[in-house]
């Protein structure tokens, strides 16, 4: 096993999940930087400008073979985004496979730099079926998980895959914790207005977001960026998507929770730091509550 040598340009990258909401955005930003892009998903999408597709499971040893031929990394993306949208063995079995196969195959195609696709869900309070508070505020890499569901499941065995993929085959893999993921444009100014309406819908998200393109970005960063060894990095926008102040909002629904430090104005109550360090990223695309549906 090779560690800690120089990482060669990216020219050759496969996006699983390439056809989803996020892979669309990692497609057109690295062939935007003339990378040579293979797409793996079960669906394909006419208009989807990959270079080249396999139509097929993450999960489907055959086709991630074919799919990792001749790639110097992976963004690993292909899941099951919420927990209602499969059954718990759909989701929990069919997202961890997933993650071990296209990894597992990466390695031993001698692929060396991989990005996952966990979630901000890891932390077991979006989608538990009991209300649950987080140990403390903001929310950073370290915070205790308190896992309830499929999906929050499948987040934490991915999160452990990767780590075991470094220590195993010297993989090096960046395992990004997205939160709600939408569009300035349409998505995003929906789930604010309905915020507005009833601001405990999304507390236990702490009313976080992030653009889709800064998604895109941060995953390509961390191919480019990131030194060799597993990572686990938080995002989100700098601000909610809430209306009222963060410090009002917490005093309403997460009452107990010990604060580490105050929140200026609509600050998100998650902490960056790590993504902002090891990335060099920061978003760029920020809700502003002037944006109408269809606006940007
Ligand atoms: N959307 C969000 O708000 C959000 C938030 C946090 C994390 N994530 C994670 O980010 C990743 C991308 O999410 P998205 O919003 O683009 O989801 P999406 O549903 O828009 O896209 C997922 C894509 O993966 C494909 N896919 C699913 N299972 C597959 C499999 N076994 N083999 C091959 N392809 C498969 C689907 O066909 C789809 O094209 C997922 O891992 C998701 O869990 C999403």
């Amino acid at each position: 096993m090779v560690r800690g040598t120089d990482l060669a340009p990216l020219r050759r990258v496969l996006v699983t999940g390439a056809s989803g909401q996020l892979g669309r955005e990692v497609v057109a930003l690295l062939r935007g930087k003339e990378v040579e892009v293979t797409a793996l998903d079960l669906v394909s999408q006419d208009d989807l400008e990959a270079d080249r597709l396999v139509v097929g499971s993450a999960s489907d040893v055959a086709a991630v073979r074919q799919a990792v031929e001749g790639i110097d990394a992976v963004v690993h993306l292909a899941a099951i985004r919420a927990p209602g949208l499969g059954t718990a063995e759909e989701v929990f079995c069919g997202n961890s496979t997933a993650t071990f196969t296209v990894l597992e195959q990466a390695a031993q195609a001698g692929v060396r730099r991989a990005v996952i696709a966990s979630s901000y869900s890891i932390t077991g309070l979006p989608f538990a079926p009991h209300r649950r508070h987080p140990a403390y505020l903001p929310i950073d890499e370290q915070l205790p998980l308190q896992v309830e569901d499929p999906y929050a499941l499948s987040k934490q065995v991915d999160e452990a895959t990767a780590k075991m993929m470094w220590w195993r085959h010297g993989l090096s893999v960046v395992a990004i914790r997205f939160p709600y993921l939408g569009s300035l444009a349409d998505t995003l100014p929906k789930r604010a207005a309905r915020i507005a309406e009833d601001p405990s819908f999304a507390s236990t998200e702490m009313w976080s977001y992030l653009e889709t393109r800064d998604g895109a970005l941060a995953s390509v960063l961390a191919l480019e960026k990131a030194p060799p060894g597993y990572h686990v990095v938080g995002l989100a926008a700098p601000n909610t998507l809430a209306a009222e102040d963060t410090n009002t909002l917490l005093d309403r629904f997460h009452p107990d929770v010990p604060r580490r430090r105050q929140f200026c104005g609509r600050e998100v109550p998650i902490d960056v730091s790590a993504a902002q360090q090891l990335l060099g990223w920061s978003a760029q695309h920020v809700f502003s509550p002037s944006l109408e549906p269809g606006a940007a």
